[in-house]
């Protein structure tokens, strides 16, 4: 069965086709961040503008070269939560668009369940349940995955998101927005004990919060500035992933040990860091668990984990009529 999909929630624009909610047969992804750059972080206003231009020509481009149009389409997928509700609405009104015009269904998607879904294109054995850490630029969770349209969140942030924190922190050290991959670069040329970052005591086990580390490097850097002392920005990031990545890892696998998980799962786009996929990989062998990731192309946002999900929400019945609307949060 083949699953047209659309992605809009940020900075990225997305089409994909998917067949059976496993094989990707083109995806598209039309990135704006080279713009947001300019101001340091996404312009909600400028990001629905350019998700108006792209969407179309997407839609066009993507059945070039498949031998597929709409007619061999058995529903369209779209993400409708959670997000910036400007850019949502763009992929929503498109897609229902086209639903109404082609006479498809039209299936709603959540992006973080979009996220975890990635891992089925890459990893076609993989089914639930699994506990799954899904981090990304706005969500830090970790989920625990029934089926494939039912989860139970067992651990969230209580303020800034894992990738908000790693793109504050890099901010702060002089380096381009989105800076969690410029850190995991940065962090690779540095000491990762040159500093001690705090642990967050937490009274809910598995729970994050990120917000008291940021204004800790915030604070080294102000306070070596002060001193007329020169930090190395390379140590630094390192200090910090390696912090971030410890936490991420400690409390995932606290939360599988009790609620008894074998098989882990990461997904978003903070998954793609290089520190935290090593400790995930070398936790989960050491334990004889499982242990899937998507590659780092399926990572960051994109249009064919919305489809390989929408397959699944297709299967159970989810259909979104005309008056569906983009939500900014909504739970997972
Ligand atoms: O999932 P995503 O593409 O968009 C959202 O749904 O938010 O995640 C984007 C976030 C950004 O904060 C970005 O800095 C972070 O993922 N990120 C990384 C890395 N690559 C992307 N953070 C740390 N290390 C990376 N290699
Ligand atoms: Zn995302």
């Amino acid at each position: 069965m083949l699953i047209l999909s659309f992605e809009s929630s940020c900075d990225e624009t997305a089409a994909a086709l998917v067949r059976d909610g496993r094989t990707v047969e083109r995806s598209l992804v039309r990135s704006q961040v080279e713009e947001h750059r300019l101001y340091g972080g996404v312009v909600p206003e400028i990001a629905s503008r350019r998700h108006i231009e792209a969407i179309a020509g997407l839609y066009g481009a993507v059945f070039e070269g498949t031998g597929y149009g709409m007619e061999d389409v058995e529903a369209v997928a779209v993400t409708y939560a959670p997000g910036l509700i400007g850019a949502l609405l763009v992929g929503v009104n498109f897609a229902k668009s086209l639903s109404m015009a082609c006479g498809k269904p039209l299936v709603p998607v959540h992006h973080l369940r979009g996220h975890i879904a990635a891992n089925y294109l890459a990893h076609p054995k993989l089914e639930p349940p699994f506990l799954c850490l899904v981090v990304s630029g706005g969500h830090s969770h970790i989920v625990e995955v029934l089926d494939y349209t039912q989860f139970r969140v067992v651990g969230r942030t209580r303020d800034d998101a894992a990738g908000e924190a790693f793109d504050k922190a890099a901010r702060a050290l002089g380096f381009p927005y989105p800076g969690g991959v410029y850190m995991d670069k940065a962090a690779a040329q540095g000491n990762p004990k040159a500093y001690a970052f705090p642990h967050p005591k937490l009274s809910t086990p598995y729970d994050f919060s990120f917000s008291g580390l940021k204004t800790a490097v915030v604070n080294l850097l102000h306070n070596a500035s002060q001193k007329g002392e020169e930090l190395n920005p390379y140590d630094v990031a390192a200090a910090f992933q390696e912090t971030v990545t410890d936490i991420l890892t400690e409390k995932l696998f606290g939360a599988a040990e009790e609620l008894g998980y074998r098989r882990i799962v990461a997904a978003g786009g903070v998954s793609a860091n290089s520190a935290l996929r090593r400790k995930l990989e070398a936790g989960c062998r050491e334990r004889g668990w499982e242990f899937f990731v998507p590659p780092l192309a399926l990572c960051g946002d994109n249009a064919a984990m919305i489809g390989a999900q929408g397959y699944y929400e297709y299967l159970a019945g989810v259909r979104g009529g005309l008056d569906l609307n983009a939500y900014a949060t909504m739970e997972i």
